[in-house]
């Protein structure tokens, strides 16, 4: 079997998978990297969101990714990624439906994402995902103590 028709694995995301996802997030327009995105970054994420973000390897490459937290209230996702040669095949479907089943389990039943209005596959993969866009509601933010791109 090679790469290409080896099958696709899902697993819950570990630190460890810091240099492969930083890689695949960083070939992807659309996905924003920024200074909280170090690996102790990610490690703290996880430590505060066990097993609630996923990955999906092929023939033992990472080709997909997904974080998701929540702060007790609602759910958060970040940086929806999958490798250009493995689009279109549902493997985002199948990392948000991981991610969504996981916060499920911890009470959790509504889930955001920020999604940039000029990135298109984005938009058009959540719509198509079932999501509702919000029109309602700007977002404000604050940055404080850290840099431009914290
Ligand atoms: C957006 C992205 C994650 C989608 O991944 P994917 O694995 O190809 O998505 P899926 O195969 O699960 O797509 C499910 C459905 O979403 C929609 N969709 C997916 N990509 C789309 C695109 N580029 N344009 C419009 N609709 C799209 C389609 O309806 C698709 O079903 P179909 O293939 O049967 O038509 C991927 O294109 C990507 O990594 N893009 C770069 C990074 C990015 O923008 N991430 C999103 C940040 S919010």
């Amino acid at each position: 079997m090679n790469a290409e028709t080896a099958p696709i694995v899902f697993r819950p995301m570990r630190p460890d998978d810091y240099p492969a996802m930083i890689g695949l997030m960083r070939r992807a327009p659309g996905v924003s990297v920024r200074e909280a995105d170090t690996p102790e970054g990610l490690g703290r994420f996880l430590a505060r969101n066990p097993g609630l973000g996923f990955v999906a390897e092929r023939d033992g490459r990472l080709v997909g990714c997904l974080m998701a937290g929540h702060d007790g209230r609602r759910g958060h996702l970040h940086h929806l990624t999958v490798d250009a040669g493995c689009r279109r095949r549902g493997l985002a479907l199948a990392l948000v439906e991981r991610c969504l089943a996981a916060l499920e389990r911890e009470g959790i039943h509504k889930t955001h994402i920020d999604v940039y209005r000029d990135n298109a596959p984005g938009n058009g993969f959540w719509q198509a995902a079932g999501w509702t866009r919000r029109d309602d509601t700007h977002r404000f933010s604050i940055v404080r103590g850290g840099g431009e791109n914290a």
